[in-house]
């Protein structure tokens, strides 16, 4: 029996609960703690690593990265420094031989290497926390989620939003239990990003070209751009839509039935930004209640506005966005007062209204421009890192206390929802889904 089913069985015969199969419990011994691997040691896995050392119980014991003189030696190092004393390596096949007593990987290695790294942790017996998007082809997000039924593991998916206690409040709260919003008829996203000029990587850390083969990049530019690259990436839509395009699904429910989208490479070369620079989609949503329109626009020359999503009922507005700036309901004039919702904390009381400004000699104001609805802000803030709770979700996952929540079945619902924009912008028109290819 190894250390992890040994652990297990143990707590969980301590703690009469045999049967559960992931039950660890964490006490403050170490012997009770997580072991990770992280698995792709570039921004996300030190993101990723530093939220993880702000969580107790949970011990780095191995990091594989490629980039063996960079990201990997600096990772490594910042871990040592905080007394997780970790092996090191190139190759993931070489850690999972090698490392015997890891519970838990997290993978953050570029999107097209997500299917191998997470079917060989899962059969390797680790439950995995494994960055989104789960995979850059529908066949290889596919292959994930059958590799956690078939394994029984866990498989939670980066869609760090969904553990967001202001993201959980807006769903539990705002929408399931006050209806504020009343009924859902649009929505609207963007994720504007400034213009910028691709990643390099100084000559001192050039990766040989042999390794660089090896792992599937042609270039150190490729390798360090994989995101704009067809076959490893997804593009801006994939990278930065799919977050909040996984919000338009939970909030709503359900999945959309059809999806238009345009979009292209208008701004960078063609040859290093294969994948289109802007896009425009409108997916059309079945509700109970009837159709709901949700646009979402990415464009990567102009950060204009930012980052949000906006969900508006004939009732109401909610406006959110993982950065704090924005989390506010907005009241229709039509609807009823909502001083309940105020008093039952569900929102704050609203910002008083701005005294209208007298408009300029002549310059004629229409009424409607001048009369913005008053913002009840949420009443809940984010103290954490931003991808903290969605870690420790997994990790109380683990130990049996919590059910994950992005699964391998949530997050295969957002790769077929997302993936299929950049179908629709080749495919130049509107695109149906089937519904049961939600399913696997
Ligand atoms: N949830 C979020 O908010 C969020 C934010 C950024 C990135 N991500 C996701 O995290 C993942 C990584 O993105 P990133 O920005 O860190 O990319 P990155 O290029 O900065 O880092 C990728 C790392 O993986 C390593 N690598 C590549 N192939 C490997 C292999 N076969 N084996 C081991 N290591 C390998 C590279 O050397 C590099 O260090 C992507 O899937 C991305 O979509 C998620």
């Amino acid at each position: 029996m190894d250390r992890r089913s040994f652990l297990r069985s143990a707590t969980a015969i301590g703690a009469g609960l045999a049967l559960s199969p992931h039950i660890l419990l964490a006490q403050d011994n170490p012997a009770d703690d997580i072991n990770v691997a992280l698995l792709g040691a570039g921004e996300q896995g030190q993101v990723l690593t530093d939220a993880c050392l702000k969580i107790p119980g949970v011990r780095f014991k191995a990091v594989c990265d490629i980039w063996t003189e960079y990201n990997l030696r600096k990772v490594s190092r910042r871990l040592k420094a905080y007394k997780h004393e970790n092996n090191t390596y190139t190759d993931y096949q070489e850690m999972l031989a090698s490392e015997k007593d890891l519970d838990a990987v997290i993978i953050a290695t570029p999107d097209f290497w997500h299917a191998d790294h997470a079917v060989a942790c899962l059969r390797a017996g680790l439950d995995v926390y494994c960055e989104k998007e789960m995979s850059n082809t529908l066949e290889g997000a596919r292959r994930i989620v059958l590799a956690a039924k078939e394994t029984g593991k866990l498989l939670q998916v980066g869609h760090q939003r969904r553990s967001n206690p202001r993201y959980l409040h807006c769903y539990n709260k705002i929408i399931k239990e006050a209806d504020m919003l009343g009924r859902i008829t649009t929505i609207n996203g963007q994720w504007n990003r400034a213009a910028r000029p691709d990643l390099g990587a100084s000559e001192k850390y050039m990766i040989d070209p042999a390794t660089l083969e090896k792992y599937g990049f042609k270039d150190m530019h490729q390798f360090r751009n994989w995101r704009w690259y067809k076959g490893l990436g997804g593009g801006p839509i994939v990278d930065l839509g799919s977050h909040q395009i996984d919000i338009y699904n939970w909030f709503l429910d359900t999945n959309p039935k059809s999806v238009m989208a345009g979009g292209g490479t208008d701004y960078y070369n063609k040859q290093t930004h294969q994948w289109y620079d802007n896009v425009m989609a409108i997916y059309e949503y079945p509700t109970l209640l009837g159709t709901v329109r949700a646009f979402y626009q990415t464009i990567t020359t102009n950060s204009s506005q930012g980052y949000y999503e906006s969900f508006m009922g004939d009732q109401g507005t909610l406006t959110i966005s993982e950065s704090a700036s924005r989390g506010a309901v907005y009241r229709e004039p039509t609807s009823p007062l909502w001083d309940k919702w105020v008093k039952l904390g569900l929102v704050n009381a609203p910002v008083e209204e701005k005294k209208e400004e007298k408009p300029k000699a002549g310059v004629v104001l229409d009424v409607r421009e001048t009369l913005a609805p008053p913002a009840y802000e949420l009443p809940v803030t984010m103290d954490k890192l931003y991808h903290q709770p969605h870690l420790e979700n997994f990790f109380d996952a683990i130990r049996g206390k919590a059910k994950l929540t992005c699964p391998a079945e949530a997050g295969y619902e957002t790769a077929v929802t997302v993936l299929k924009v950049n179908e629709a912008v080749e495919a130049g028109r509107k695109l149906d889904f089937d519904p049961a290819e939600f399913k696997v």
